[in-house]
C-alpha cells in the first residue's frame, strides 16, 4: 500500500540473518485487521507491535454505542489515541493520549469535537488510513512505545489543525458506573514547537483510582498557531498565554491547537507512565526526527512476521483458511502489554506486563499457547505477575492501568502458573515466591473494600478469592457471595493449581490439602436435580442444603449465582475431576448424550439458537472436547469442528463473541492444529487438524510437525483419525504430554478419513483429582 519498496530487502535481509532463513515471508498478507471487529467481538485494528505500549487507532463516538477498542464502523472520529486493548467487554477503557485533525477556524477547541468519517477506514499489518468528511486522510504507524500520525489536508486549505485535547477518554455508556473519568492534565508547548502532555484517568472496567500518562509529540513542520487552552464542559475554551495550561480538576479540561499552513504534516509522538522525559525518550529511541513515516510502517511488519507471524506454518493455500490463521496469531498476540521499564508502582529488575484483560478469560487453553508459541514473553509475563504479588499482595487476575480487577470468578493465575510450572517453565521463574503468591490466593481473602464494587458488593471483585472466608469454613460457597455457584467451580480448579505446584516442590502437606480442596465442587453437586431429562447439576447451596435452579436460564452476572454461563455450563467445569463427573452424570452413556446434549438444537428454546453450549464465551471452551474422557475422541472432533466452523470466519462479525484480548482467536487456532491443552496438567487432547501440513516453530531449531493424509486439506469433511503416529511411533490413546511433542519437538501424524473408527484403545486422559490419594 505504501510506496516503500526501497526499505524492504534491507529490512528482510536483517530478519532473515536473525532467524537464519533464507527467504523471509511476508504473512501479513494474510492478516486481516478488520476481522472480529464488529459484531461483538471487539478486535482492535489499529496499529501495534506485538504485545506494544503504544495501541494507536480511532475512536469513534456513537451515542449509546460502547466502543470497546476505539473502533466502530459507525459514528464520528472523536479522536485518534494511542493506547486501546484488544478485544476486551465490560466496559471500554482508553482511548488517551489523542490527536484530531480539524479544517478551519477553531474557536472552542475544548469542546469534545468530533469530525464525521468522509470513506470506510483501511488497515494492515503496521498501517492504518482513515478519512475524515472534511477529506482530511489520517495515516498512522506505530513503533512499541511511540507512533506516527502523518495527516493530507485538503488541497488549498489553509487552516489545517491539530487539536490535542487532554480530556479524550473511550466514553461508556452502559450505565453500570464504569465510566472512565478525566481528573486533570497539563499541557506545555515548547519554543521548538514541541508539546509535553499529561492526562489523569480514573475508573473504567477495573474500577481504577487515578492514573497517569506522559506523551510527547513533535510535528515535523512549523505550525502558524500553537496554542494550549483550559476549557470546562459547559464553557469555551481560554488561551493560556503562557503556552501551558494545567489542571487538577475534571471540570477543567487542558490541551494544545496547532495551526498549520502546510497540507501534509507528520506527528510523531511518545508515551511513558514514568514522567515526559522518559515518553521523549521513547520516542526518540524509537522513531527519532527525520524517520520515514514507511520505515515505521516496515518496521512494524517485519516484527510481526518475525516475532510472531512465522511461529506457524503451513502448505495450505486455501486463502480462507490463510485468513484465519494468521488473523488469529495477530490478534491473540496484542496482549498483554510489555511496559518493562515502564511501571509507575515499583522499581524492580523484574520484568513488567499489564493490560491482562482477563485470565478468566485466558485461562482455559490461550496461556497454554502463548506458552508454546511466545516462550519468552510468557515466562517475564509470569515473572512480572509474581512481582505484582510481591509489590502489591496479590497476583492478578485482570490488570490494567497497573491495577488489578475485575475478578470474575476464581483467582484464576494460580491455574496459569500451574501450567507452567508442570511443563517445566522454570527460567528465572521463583518458583518460591510463585507458589508463596498462590498461597496467599488460597488463604487469604482479600480486602473487601478496595475498590467497592457496587455491582457485587459481597467482596472484593480486585484480585484474590472475594468468597474465600465460606470456602475455607465450608468447602463451599453461600449465597452470602455473589456468582456463589460459579465462584466455587473456579475455586476448585484454583486449588487444584496449588496441589500441582506443592507436589513439584515436595510440599506433601499442602499436595494434600489442596488436592483435598479441589475436590470441593462436588459439594455444590446436587444429584438430584433434574432439567430435560439429566440429572445433576452444580447449584447454590447455604449450610441447610441446595438451593433451587434451573439450569437451563440461571446464567446470571456479576450479582447472580452463577457468572455469565448457566448450570448447565458450569456443571462440565472442573476439568481435573472428570472421571468424578462421568461417574456422577451416570456413566459415560449418560455423559455422552449429555455431552450431545449440549449441542442439541432445540435443546434449549431460551438461546437464540437453540442450543445450550455458548460459543460466545469462554466457561464453555473445553466442552466440546470433553469425549475424549470416554474414548470417544471421534465426538470431540465433530462437536468442536462444528463450532469451529460454524461460529468463526473471516468477516467483520467473524467471532462467536468478544475476542477477550484473543481468547476467542486461540481457541480456533487449537482447532487447527488437532491439539486441546488441559490446563494446569501436561495433557493434551487430541482431535484432528486442519491442513495436510502445519508446523509450529517452538524456538531454539525446535519444531512440531503436524501432517495429515486423507483430509480434504480445509477441515471440512473427512474430519476423523483413522491412525496417528506419534514422533514415528504408532498411537493410540487419545490425549499426549507437553514431553511428548512440545518440549523437544516432536511429529505427529494422521489418517483421516470420512467415518470415526475407534483408534484410540489406550488408557483415558488422567483426572489426577479422582484418584484416591497424592
Ligand atoms: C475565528 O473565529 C473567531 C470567532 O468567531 C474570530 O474572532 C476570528 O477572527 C476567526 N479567525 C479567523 C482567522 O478567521
Ligand atoms: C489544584 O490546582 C489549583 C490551581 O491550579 C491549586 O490552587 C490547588 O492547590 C490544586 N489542588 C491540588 C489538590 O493539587
Ligand atoms: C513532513 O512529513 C510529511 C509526511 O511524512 C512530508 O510529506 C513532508 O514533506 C514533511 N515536511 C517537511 C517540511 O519536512
Ligand atoms: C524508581 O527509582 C527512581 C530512580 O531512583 C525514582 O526516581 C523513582 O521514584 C522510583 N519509583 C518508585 C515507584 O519507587
Ligand atoms: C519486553 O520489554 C523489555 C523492555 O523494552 C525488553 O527488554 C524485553 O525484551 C521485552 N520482552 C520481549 C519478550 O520482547
Ligand atoms: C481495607 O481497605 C480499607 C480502605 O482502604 C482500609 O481502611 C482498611 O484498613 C483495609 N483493611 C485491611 C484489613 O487491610
Ligand atoms: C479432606 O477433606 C475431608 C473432608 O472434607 C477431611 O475429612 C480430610 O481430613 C481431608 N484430608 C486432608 C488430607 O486434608
Ligand atoms: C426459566 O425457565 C423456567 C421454565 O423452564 C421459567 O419458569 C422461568 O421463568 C425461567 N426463568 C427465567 C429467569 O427466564
Ligand atoms: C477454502 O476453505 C474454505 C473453508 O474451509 C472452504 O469453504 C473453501 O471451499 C476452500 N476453497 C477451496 C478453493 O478449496
Amino acid at each position: 500500500m505504501l510506496g516503500s519498496a526501497k526499505l524492504i530487502p534491507v529490512l528482510a535481509l536483517a530478519a532473515a540473518a536473525e532467524r537464519s532463513t533464507p527467504q523471509a515471508v511476508d504473512y501479513t498478507q494474510y492478516v486481516n485487521v478488520f476481522l472480529g471487529t464488529e459484531g461483538g467481538g471487539n478486535d482492535f485494528p489499529g496499529v501495534a507491535r506485538p504485545f506494544g505500549m503504544v495501541k494507536l487507532g480511532p475512536d469513534l463516538l456513537n451515542s449509546g454505542t460502547d466502543s470497546y477498542s476505539g473502533y466502530l464502523s459507525n459514528g464520528a472520529f472523536s479522536g485518534f489515541t494511542m493506547m486501546h486493548e484488544q478485544g476486551t467487554g465490560g466496559a471500554p477503557k482508553y482511548g488517551t493520549v489523542p490527536q484530531l485533525p480539524l479544517v478551519g477556524n477553531i474557536t472552542n477547541p475544548l469542546s469534545s469535537i468530533t469530525v464525521p468519517r468522509g470513506a470506510p477506514d483501511q488497515g494492515s499489518v503496521g498501517y492504518y488510513r482513515a478519512q475524515t468528511g472534511q477529506n482530511v486522510i489520517v495515516e498512522l504507524a506505530a513503533a512499541s512505545r511511540a507512533g506516527m500520525y502523518q495527516y493530507t489536508f485538503p488541497a488549498g486549505s489553509t487552516e489545517n489543525n491539530i487539536l490535542v485535547d487532554m480530556s479524550h477518554v473511550l466514553p461508556s455508556f452502559r450505565g453500570q458506573g464504569l465510566g472512565q473519568g478525566y481528573a486533570g492534565g497539563e499541557f506545555t508547548i515548547y519554543p521548538d514547537g514541541h508539546y509535553e502532555a499529561s492526562g489523569i484517568y480514573n475508573n473504567g472496567w477495573n474500577r481504577s483510582p487515578d492514573w497517569t500518562i506522559y506523551s510527547c509529540g513533535y510535528f515535523n513542520v512549523t505550525a502558524e498557531t500553537a496554542n494550549a487552552y483550559t476549557g470546562t464542559s459547559s464553557g469555551g475554551s481560554v488561551v493560556q498565554p503562557s503556552g501551558s495550561a494545567s489542571s487538577n480538576s475534571s471540570n477543567t479540561y487542558v490541551g494544545g491547537l496547532f495551526t498549520f499552513s502546510e497540507n501534509i504534516v507528520s506527528s510523531r509522538v511518545g508515551i511513558s507512565w514514568i514522567s515526559y522525559e522518559k515518553a521523549c525518550q521513547n520516542l526518540n529511541n524509537e522513531i527519532p526526527e527525520g524517520t520515514e513515516f514507511s520505515t515505521v510502517v516496515e518496521g512494524t511488519k517485519e516484527a510481526w512476521n518475525s516475532q510472531v507471524l512465522s511461529t506457524i506454518q503451513t502448505t495450505t493455500t486455501n486463502a480462507t483458511n490463510l485468513e484465519l490463521l494468521y488473523s488469529s496469531l495477530y490478534f491473540m498476540n496484542l496482549l498483554p502489554t510489555n511496559q518493562t521499564g515502564e511501571n509507575p508502582g515499583w522499581n524492580s529488575t523484574e520484568p513488567y506486563y499489564s493490560d491482562i484483560f482477563t485470565l478468566w478469560d485466558l485461562f482455559r487453553c490461550s496461556t497454554a499457547l502463548l506458552h508454546v508459541l511466545q516462550p519468552t514473553v510468557y515466562e517475564e509475563h509470569i515473572r512480572s505477575m509474581i512481582d505484582i504479588w510481591r509489590f502489591e499482595g496479590y497476583l492478578p487476575d485482570a490488570r490494567s492501568s497497573n491495577y488489578n480487577g475485575r475478578t470474575q470468578g476464581g483467582s484464576n493465575a494460580d491455574n496459569v502458573l500451574a501450567d507452567a510450572f508442570v511443563k517445566g517453565v522454570r527460567g528465572r521463574i521463583n518458583w518460591n515466591d510463585g507458589y508463596a503468591a498462590m498461597v496467599k490466593d488460597a488463604e487469604v481473602p482479600p480486602n473487601n473494600t478496595v475498590p467497592p464494587d457496587p455491582m457485587a458488593p459481597d467482596s472484593s471483585t480486585k484480585e484474590g478469592r472475594g468468597a474465600l472466608p465460606d470456602w475455607l469454613q465450608y468447602g463451599f460457597i453461600t449465597p452470602k457471595y455473589s456468582r456463589a455457584a460459579s465462584r466455587a467451580v473456579d475455586y476448585a480448579y484454583n486449588d487444584f493449581g496449588l496441589y500441582q505446584v506443592a507436589k513439584g516442590l515436595g510440599r506433601w502437606d499442602d499436595a494434600s490439602k489442596y488436592l483435598n480442596r479441589s475436590r470441593n465442587w462436588r459439594n455444590h453437586w446436587n444429584p438430584d436435580l433434574e432439567s430435560i431429562g439429566y440429572k445433576g447439576f452444580i447449584v447454590p447451596r447455604d449450610v441447610s442444603g441446595f438451593i433451587n435452579t434451573d439450569p437451563l436460564n440461571d446464567s446470571g452476572y456479576w450479582g447472580d449465582p452463577y457468572y455469565e454461563a448457566s448450570s448447565w455450563d458450569y456443571s462440565w467445569g472442573d476439568i481435573h475431576d472428570m472421571g468424578t463427573l462421568v461417574q456422577w452424570m451416570g456413566g459415560p452413556e449418560t455423559f455422552l448424550s449429555r455431552l450431545d446434549t449440549m449441542f442439541t438444537v432445540g435443546a434449549n428454546p431460551g438461546n437464540p439458537n437453540g442450543i445450550i453450549f455458548d460459543s460466545t464465551n469462554e466457561p464453555t471452551f473445553n466442552v466440546p472436547y470433553l469425549y475424549n474422557f470416554i474414548n470417544r475422541q471421534d465426538r470431540s472432533v465433530l462437536q468442536s469442528r462444528k463450532v469451529a466452523k460454524q461460529y468463526y470466519n473471516t468477516r467483520v462479525n467473524g467471532l462467536p463473541g468478544n475476542s477477550d484480548a484473543g481468547a476467542m482467536q486461540t481457541w480456533l487456532l487449537w482447532n487447527m492444529i488437532g491439539l486441546y491443552p488441559v490446563t494446569g496438567q501436561t495433557t493434551f487432547l487430541i482431535h484432528s487438524p486442519w491442513y495436510e501440513s502445519l508446523t509450529i516453530n517452538l524456538g531454539g531449531n525446535k519444531k512440531l510437525v503436524i501432517t495429515s493424509t486423507g483430509g480434504d486439506g480445509n477441515g471440512d469433511s473427512n474430519i476423523y483419525v483413522q491412525s496417528l503416529k506419534v514422533n514415528g511411533r504408532p498411537w493410540k490413546q487419545n490425549w499426549l504430554t507437553y514431553d511428548d511433542v512440545f518440549a523437544h519437538g516432536g511429529t505427529m501424524e494422521f489418517v483421516l478419513g470420512p467415518n470415526p473408527v475407534q483408534w484410540a484403545t489406550g488408557p483415558l486422559p488422567p483426572s489426577p483429582a479422582t484418584e484416591p490419594c497424592v
